[in-house]
């Protein structure tokens, strides 16, 4: 469907929440989403917060399984935002971060894999939550996909995909569309989510697309940079992309109990890890607007027309919070020159 250029589609109507039929009919999907209520911590939930916004932009993002991992609870919480914002007339509504970097990660993804001539190869989602990809993007056909995450959140999401295979509606039952898809329970903050991740198949000279979205500033500045060093250290062996997003500074500051590292000049930051060509975009960017931009006083194409140094914005004293997309990519041809 077409949209407006703030996201809303032509007819103006934002699409009603429409509850998944399993997410009240199938008791074990309801106990699930209740135990991750009850029991998960707020780190572990954000993938179904992230999913929820996921399933709220479904008139631009088709993932067919987005309501159904995120629960009734953050769907409904998303879409009374989502009103809210439209009453208030609004410029940026609830979601449309998501929706971009979503849709920026996918066309990469296709690009990158395009750009691997004919070979099978490996993606890898390191905290890949509620991520449906595997069952949503065709380009990944010839790609072996590993999930990485905590073992609830991997065990929870396989069991409310598997209560949805015979389910009752056919046509909204996952079916996988990439090559294959292991799920690797690891915690990230380790040491040994390498050596999980190669037992489960993974293999370290085979071209790789690495996703990391919604998920290093979640970790502290040391865990971030080991993680994404052990990433560039695999440009040695075979062509290799990363695609991350990157809070700066002010953007952690909006939640300092829950966000940690943060860069404000990534672009910086991985060439001196290992990575040869880094390209970074920011939300609004041509490549990373999707027409849900076009507004020019929108927040996010103000703060692209201010230089990246400025942390408060001249006009009302607020904090310059970005998020940074960022392509990075690298391999041993490149390595030796
Ligand atoms: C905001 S969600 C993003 C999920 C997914 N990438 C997406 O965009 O839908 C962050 C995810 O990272 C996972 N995560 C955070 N810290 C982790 C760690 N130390 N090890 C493994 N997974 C972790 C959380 O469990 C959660 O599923």
């Amino acid at each position: 469907m077409s949209s407006q250029g703030n996201g809303l589609p032509e007819d103006k109507s934002w699409p009603e929440l429409e509850l998944p039929e399993l997410l009240t009919s199938n008791g074990t999907v309801r106990a699930l989403h209740a135990a991750i209520e009850t029991d998960w911590d707020s780190l572990r939930r954000s993938g179904c917060q992230t999913a929820a916004g996921r399933a709220s932009w479904k008139h631009i993002i088709h993932d067919p399984v987005a309501g159904l991992l995120a629960g009734e609870t953050y769907l409904r919480s998303i879409f009374e935002k989502i009103k809210k914002d439209r009453l208030n007339n609004a410029r940026e509504i609830s979601g449309v971060i998501l929706a971009v970097r979503t849709l920026w990660i996918d066309s990469k993804l296709e690009a990158a894999l395009d750009s691997f001539d004919g070979a099978g190869a490996q993606v890898v989602l390191l905290g890949a939550g509620m991520d449906a990809r595997a069952y949503r993007l065709s380009c990944l056909r010839e790609s072996s996909v590993f999930e990485v995450d905590f073992p609830e959140v991997l065990q929870a999401k396989t069991a409310i995909l598997e209560a949805a295979v015979g389910g009752i509606d056919e046509q909204k039952q996952p079916i996988l569309k990439a090559k294959s898809l292991s799920r690797v329970a690891a915690d990230l903050t380790e040491d040994d989510w390498l050596q999980k991740l190669q037992i489960s198949g993974f293999e370290p000279k085979k071209r790789t697309v690495w996703i990391l979205e919604g998920i290093l500033y979640y970790l502290s500045h040391c865990q971030a940079i080991k993680l994404l060093t052990i990433i560039a250290e695999k440009c040695q062996l075979t062509h290799t992309v990363l695609l991350a997003d990157f809070m700066n500074k002010q953007a952690t500051k909006l939640s300092s109990s829950t966000f940690h590292f943060h860069c404000d000049w990534p672009d910086e930051l991985l060439p001196s890890l290992g990575f040869s060509d880094v390209t970074l975009s920011q939300i609004g960017d041509p490549d990373a607007n999707f027409g849900l931009m076009e507004d020019p006083l929108n927040l996010f194409n103000k703060l692209r027309s201010l230089p990246r140094s400025i942390q408060t914005h001249p006009d009302d004293g607020t904090p310059c919070g970005r998020l940074y997309l960022l392509q990075a990519s690298g391999s041993p041809n490149q390595t030796d020159s």
